[in-house]
Parts: structure tokens; C-alpha cells; sequence
């Protein structure tokens, strides 16, 4: 592996050494035993959206591992005025041992990724959230001891949080249902490519327009902003196209009894989720939101010091 950029990219071997990992460096954590396998080493992070989780974590992974972060808004470095991204790539990669980036294009990552010569951690695009559905499958795996076989529900808009859940989800064996309103629905290269998983697996891709359907018997429910990122100016429209993928208690009881309730966060409580879900006993929201972290450890490990034993 030497990028984490889209998760087609990972085979189901090297996704599942990074929950592994991620599980030991977690557990390691709780105990104080730390691994400075990282020392001297130094990662870049490019944020040209505004992040809390992403940006902290990270920040702090990198600390915990011996290694140091610089904290890069691309309003404040050249490629805000119009640097361009190979340029970017490779004066970058002279410095530095690794990039983390948080950008609006997908292919900016790629083309980094082309140019430079140092491993690409893609923190979020319009099209992806790879390292927070990683954390995701962490997070169910521990509450349910398996991935294989479950049903995950994702309701709301076809955004970078879904299409990275059908992807990883699917990868993992996971049954995943998505829906969403006609007009937003998914990736088509990422639903294809969540039927190709799911036919190695023997598991199944439910794409509907019906949140009823989806969330039926499901162990995981999912949802995300109806705003991302970059589509503040369509929020009234999008607050009314949305309002029937609400995760509210009365879907809650068509999921299965034991389900949980995940959200990525930021959440807008009344709109894509209501406060009594995203409070409630079967939210995990702020388990997830810790496993970025220990999810984005392991992910640093392999990919700055991929001889490091731990
Ligand atoms: N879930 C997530 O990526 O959060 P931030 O936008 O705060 O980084
Ligand atoms: N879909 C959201 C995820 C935020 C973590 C966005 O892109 O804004």
C-alpha cells in the first residue's frame, strides 16, 4: 500500500491489517504503551475545507507516534494563489514524509499522489471520506464482533460518505443498503464497485430511494449532513428534498433491536438526525469519533514506516 486514497485502491487483506492494527494501537493506548516509530518524521496537512476530527486526530496520531505535523491551509500556502498541485507535489515531497489532504477534487489527490513521491492520505473529497470509513468499520467491529454478514443502512444524500461506504462496507463482506432521493444518489463507479465486492462475499448492494426499505433489520444505521461541504448555497432546497431520510426513533424500530446508530459528525440535529437518536442509548457517535485516531495510527504506520513492529 503506498497511498490511502480510495479504498478500491485497498485489498481486503490490507484493509483488514489496518482494523487490526488500529484495534492493537488502541488497546495499547488505554494502557500508556506508546511507539515512537514515527520519530523524524514529519507529515503535511493541506486543508482547503474547514475539519475538527480530521485535523486533530491527525495532528495528534502523528504526535502520539514520535512523529510531528504541520498544519497547512491552502489559503495561506502558493497553491491558494494558484500554484498548481504537481508543482505542490513536488517541492513537497522534498520536505516531507507523508501529505494528509482535505480538498474539494477528487483527481487534486490523485495528480498528488502522481507527482510527488511520498505517501497520500486523502482526508476528504467531494467524492470520499476513505479514512473516517475505515474508523467506521473499527467502530462496528468492536460493538459487534463481525463485519461479515451484518447489514449496514445508509439514508440521506449520495455523498463522499456514502460512496466510501459502499465501498468499504461491501470490501468486508457487509450487506449495504443506501437511500437516498432520486436526483442524489451514489458514485456509479463506487455502487459498481460495491456489487463486485459483494459477489466475491456472497452479500448483497441495496440501492433504493426508499429509507423504509433500507433500514429494514439493518445492525448499523448511517447518516450525514444533507449540506456538505461546499453546497451551503443549496441548503433550503436540500432541507426539503432530504426531509423523508430523517434517522428518527420511528425508523429506529424498523432496524434491528440491538442496531447502532453511526454518524461521521459534524451532525445537524432536527435536520438529517434527531437529537433523541443522536442522543440515545444506541448512538455511537463519539466512540467513532475517538477511533479516528487509533483508525488513522495504523494507517500512518503502514505507510510512513511500513518495517515498524508493533
Ligand atoms: N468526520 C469528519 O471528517 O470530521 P471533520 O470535518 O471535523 O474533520
Ligand atoms: N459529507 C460531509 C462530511 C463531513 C465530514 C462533507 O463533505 O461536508
Amino acid at each position: 500500500m503506498k497511498h490511502f486514497i480510495d479504498i478500491n485502491d485497498c485489498t481486503y487483506e490490507e484493509f483488514m491489517d489496518l482494523l487490526d492494527l488500529a484495534d492493537k494501537l488502541k488497546a495499547q493506548n488505554k494502557k500508556g504503551i506508546s511507539h515512537h516509530v514515527l520519530a523524524g518524521k514529519t507529515l503535511g496537512m493541506i486543508f482547503a475545507k474547514s475539519s475538527t476530527r480530521t485535523r486533530v486526530s491527525f495532528e495528534t496520531g502523528m504526535y502520539q507516534l514520535g512523529g510531528h505535523a504541520l498544519f497547512l491551509s491552502s489559503q495561506d500556502i502558493q497553491l491558494g494563489r494558484g500554484e498548481t498541485i504537481a508543482d505542490t507535489a513536488r517541492v513537497m515531497s522534498r520536505y516531507l514524509d507523508g501529505i494528509m489532504i482535505r480538498t474539494f477534487d477528487h483527481q487534486d489527490v490523485v495528480d498528488l499522489a502522481e507527482y510527488g513521491s511520498i505517501p497520500i492520505i486523502n482526508g476528504l473529497t467531494d467524492l470520499m471520506h476513505p479514512c473516517q470509513v475505515l474508523t467506521d468499520l473499527m467502530t462496528v467491529r468492536e460493538y459487534k464482533g463481525k463485519l461479515k454478514g451484518l447489514k449496514m443502512a445508509y439514508l440521506g444524500d449520495g455523498n463522499n460518505m456514502a460512496n466510501s461506504l459502499l465501498q468499504g462496507a461491501s470490501l468486508c463482506g457487509m450487506n449495504i443498503a443506501v437511500a437516498t432521493p432520486a436526483e442524489y444518489g451514489c458514485d456509479l463507479n463506487c455502487i459498481e464497485q460495491a456489487r463486485s465486492n459483494a459477489a466475491v462475499h456472497g452479500s448483497e448492494v441495496l440501492i433504493t430511494t426508499d429509507a423504509r426499505e433500507a433500514v429494514k433489520d439493518a445492525d448499523v444505521i448511517y447518516t450525514d449532513t444533507w449540506v456538505s461541504m461546499g453546497q451551503e448555497a443549496e441548503k433550503a432546497e436540500r432541507i426539503k428534498i432530504f426531509k423523508d431520510y430523517q434517522v428518527n426513533s420511528e425508523l429506529m424500530k424498523l432496524a434491528d433491536n440491538q442496531a447502532i446508530f453511526m454518524h461521521c459528525l459534524p451532525a445537524y440535529r432536527g435536520l438529517e438526525v434527531t437529537e433523541e437518536v443522536l442522543e440515545g442509548s444506541q448512538s455511537v457517535v463519539f466512540d467513532e469519533a475517538e477511533n479516528r485516531l487509533h483508525a488513522q495510527k495504523a494507517v500512518l504506520v503502514r505507510l510512513l514506516a511500513p518495517q515498524a513492529q508493533i
